[in-house]
């Protein structure tokens, strides 16, 4: 319905609606604060030659941009692909004075002799925090989608929202793919005192920003029922290697690229905890040395005198010696335990109530198989989940969702219909099965307002 209000209202109010504010950008950086210099005149965009470009007026775009610190003046042919042919040049020569809100404010010569795209100008800020946030979720790569504009955060609506503007926010974010769109409306505390900033968003899905994407942020009212969701895949930054399963082993972090442990200086308990969370594993249950010479670690040793209170996110936010400063042996190399949740979530639908049916069992998602797969065994996903009951899903919508990737965990699952969980119910031995992804279980219940969140245990909460 607010959809049809927004393409109403489009038409009615021309295009102009559909264009952002800005009259400066940065291109073909790795962020929205880095990248050759285009500004826009009647409804084009150009670039700057740089002539007299220097520190004061990347200062001046830097801010207009909402960025960082000025860093560099970079050549603007550094950021491929380079402009093109017919874009014009359209500030010849420009001198701020630094303090400026805005280059239009600077003084400046629009048209006078000719700069070719080779002398473009280019502007490296300090990259902002991102002005993007996932809330509600099990970790901070899962939740309603809240953006901030003049330091109030809001919401955005769901219009036009599919799996191209999460797997922007998700990138904006630095965490892994996008799994799902499910609705804002599903993590609570729900956004009833926060304005819907966003109306309307259309994203390529090669964007490094939301920002970045075609956006409407005023124009109608789109109510909180319709917020927009993400759950992107946590990125990997640290693991227990040499376990049984992924929630054992030879605790091992991620730094330029490359893998490497941590040494025994500092680490206790609280430290393991934070690496079960992080993992999507349970409680932590035991830390210890680990390892002989054969199962100890071979290259780095990252990090030393961590000092993590339990509480923090993820291991990288603990204090610490510099990375790959120490002078610990590898027969300090840690270990440590988490307890082996089960969990279960539908993923790929719109809401967090249909979608393939994916169980954690030893912290790793995986699929169930059809076989034996019914009625009674879907009433009990739908009720362990909080979503009502079972019911129809089309051959179409099937087709979206399966075939999945990764492990099969389960298969032959038989239910009488009474157990509170699927984990209840009989089924092969994990792992066991005779089956492909093409016969990976997908599920659609009749509610979509009650979500997983609240109803099945939290393993990433222990
Ligand atoms: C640039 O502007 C400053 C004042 O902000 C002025 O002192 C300087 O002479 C100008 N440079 C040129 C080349 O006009
Ligand atoms: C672990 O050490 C940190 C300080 O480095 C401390 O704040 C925390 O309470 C300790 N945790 C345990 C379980 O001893
Ligand atoms: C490593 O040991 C050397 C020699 O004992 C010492 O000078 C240095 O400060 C130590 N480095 C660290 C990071 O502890
Ligand atoms: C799920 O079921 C509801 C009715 O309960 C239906 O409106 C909806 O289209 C179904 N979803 C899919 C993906 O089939």
């Amino acid at each position: 319905m607010a959809l049809l209000f927004f393409l109403i209202l489009a038409f009615c109010t021309g295009p102009a609606l559909l264009e952002s504010s800005a009259r400066v950008r940065l291109v073909r950086g790795p962020h929205r604060c880095e990248g050759r210099v285009e500004v826009e005149r009647n409804g084009q965009w150009g670039t700057v030659c740089d002539d007299g470009w220097d520190m004061n007026d990347v200062d001046v775009v830097c801010r207009e941009l909402g960025c960082g610190a000025a860093l560099k003046t970079p050549s603007g042919n550094l950021y491929k692909p380079l402009a093109e042919e017919d874009q014009k040049v359209l500030i010849q020569w420009v001198n701020c004075s630094g303090m400026e809100n805005e280059l239009t404010e600077c003084e400046q010569v629009e048209d006078v002799f000719d700069c070719t795209h080779k002398e473009d100008a280019g502007a490296m800020c300090e990259k902002s925090p991102p002005r993007v946030r996932l809330v509600g979720g099990r970790h901070h790569c899962e939740g309603r989608v809240e953006v901030e504009r003049n330091g109030q955060w809001g919401t955005v609506c769901n219009n036009g929202w599919d799996k191209k503007g999460a797997h922007v926010v998700c990138r904006e974010l630095g965490c892994g793919a996008a799994v799902g769109t499910p609705s804002g409306n599903l993590y609570k505390p729900l956004a009833e005192d926060q304005k819907v900033l966003i109306q309307w968003v259309n994203c390529n899905g090669m964007e490094n920003e939301l920002t970045e994407c075609e956006q409407v942020e005023d124009g109608f009212d789109c109510p909180h029922k319709e917020d927009a969701g993400v759950m992107c895949v946590l990125p990997e930054t640290v693991r227990l290697f040499g376990g049984p399963g992924r929630c054992k082993g030879r605790v091992e972090v991620k730094h330029q690229g490359q893998w490497g442990t941590v040494c025994k200086a500092g680490w206790n308990l609280s430290a393991a905890k934070v690496v079960c969370r992080q993992l999507g594993c349970g409680k932590a249950i035991l830390t210890k040395r680990c390892c002989n010479r054969d199962t100890q670690g071979k290259n780095f040793i990252w990090l030393s005198e961590v000092s993590c209170s339990g509480e923090e996110e993820s291991l990288q936010d603990c204090p610490s010696a510099l990375w790959g400063e120490n002078n610990c042996t590898h027969a300090d190399d840690m270990w440590v335990e988490c307890e082996d949740p089960f969990d279960l979530r539908l993923v790929e639908g719109d809401t967090l109530c249909s979608g393939r049916l994916e169980v954690l069992h030893k912290g790793e998602w995986g699929s169930v198989c059809d076989d034996g797969w019914g009625k009674k065994e879907e009433q009990v996903v739908c009720k362990q989940l909080g979503c009502g009951k079972s019911t129809f899903l089309s051959s179409k919508a099937r087709k979206k969702f399966v075939p999945g990737v990764g492990r099969i965990w389960l298969d032959d699952v038989r239910c009488s219909g009474k157990e509170q969980s699927l984990e209840h119910c009989q089924h092969r031995f994990w792992g066991h099965h005779n089956c492909n992804h093409k016969e990976d279980v997908a599920v659609n219940c009749s509610e979509q307002s009650s979500g997983l969140l609240h109803v099945s245990p939290d393993p990433l909460r222990p």
